[in-house]
């Protein structure tokens, strides 16, 4: 079946190996949406010249910005795409003791982690077809009875956030035969994970990382439905 993946946070890290890694199968189109587009458009050159329609197609977008649901809308009907898979990657890590958060580290953590992705899939909401996969993308730091780390207090509530949103959509999506599932990642070598824990070399990269979470967003649906599943070799 055609697969038409919508990729929440593609500009770098995993986000961008999965916008890779699926556009480059010919069954599926991707359309990949970040702040910053110009590694995805060097990509998006490269694919799309070897395809008569687009396998790629970018946008750039800030997902705190208040018109971001409606932007994205205008974009996704310009291009008539029309997605059966949503990749919520997007993220935001702030490391820092919990005495010394701020107000705004709170906003600025949930806005991106959380509240961006509960506006996205309530704007794609009457767009989505039975058989859809809505994937949070979440973090060990948020799966409940994980090992906890310094500084990474409100990122981990975040992400635990994320999670339980995705489980609750489940729910509320089963009639529309809509599934929805949250996979919390171990580490992968990013920029994120370097701020996480600077000096730490994660066992698995961000490609091998993408490897996983692509085959999960196109086939683990048929398996699971509202799961949170836990995706880590080590700790962290
Ligand atoms: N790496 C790990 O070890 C690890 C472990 C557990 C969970 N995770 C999760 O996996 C996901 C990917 O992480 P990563 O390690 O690849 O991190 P990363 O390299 O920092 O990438 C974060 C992604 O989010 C996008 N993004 C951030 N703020 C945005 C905004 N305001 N609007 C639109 N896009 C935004 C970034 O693109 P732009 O900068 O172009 O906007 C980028 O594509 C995150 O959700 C993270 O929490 C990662």
């Amino acid at each position: 079946m055609q697969k038409s993946i919508l990729i929440a946070g593609a500009g770098k890290g995993i986000g961008f190996e999965l916008a890779k890694l699926l556009s480059t199968d010919e069954n599926n189109s991707v359309f990949a949406v970040s702040r910053n587009i110009s590694q995805l458009d060097k990509l998006a050159n490269e694919i799309n010249s070897k395809t008569d329609s687009p396998a790629l197609i970018n946008l750039a977008l800030d997902f705190t910005a208040s018109n971001f649901p409606n932007v994205l809308e205008q974009s996704l009907e310009e291009y008539n795409f029309k997605p059966n898979v949503v990749i919520y990657n997007a993220g935001l890590l702030i490391n820092k003791p919990f005495a010394e958060l701020t107000n705004s580290d709170f906003d600025q953590l949930f806005d991106i982690n959380v509240k961006s992705a509960f506006r996205l899939f309530r704007m794609l909401l009457p767009r989505l077809d039975s058989g859809s996969h809505l994937l949070g993308i979440s973090s060990m730091g948020g799966f409940q009875g994980s090992l906890k780390f310094p500084g990474l207090s409100l990122y981990s509530a975040s992400k635990a956030a994320l999670a339980v949103l995705m489980e609750c959509l489940a729910e509320e999506l089963k009639d529309r035969q809509i599934k929805a599932n949250a996979l919390a990642l171990g580490s992968a070598q990013t920029e994120m994970l370097a701020q996480a824990f600077p000096g730490y070399k994660a066992p698995l990269s961000a490609k091998e990382m993408a490897v996983f979470v692509a085959d999960f967003a196109l086939n683990g649906s048929r398996y699971f439905n509202g799961k949170i599943l836990p995706v880590s070799v080590s700790t962290p």
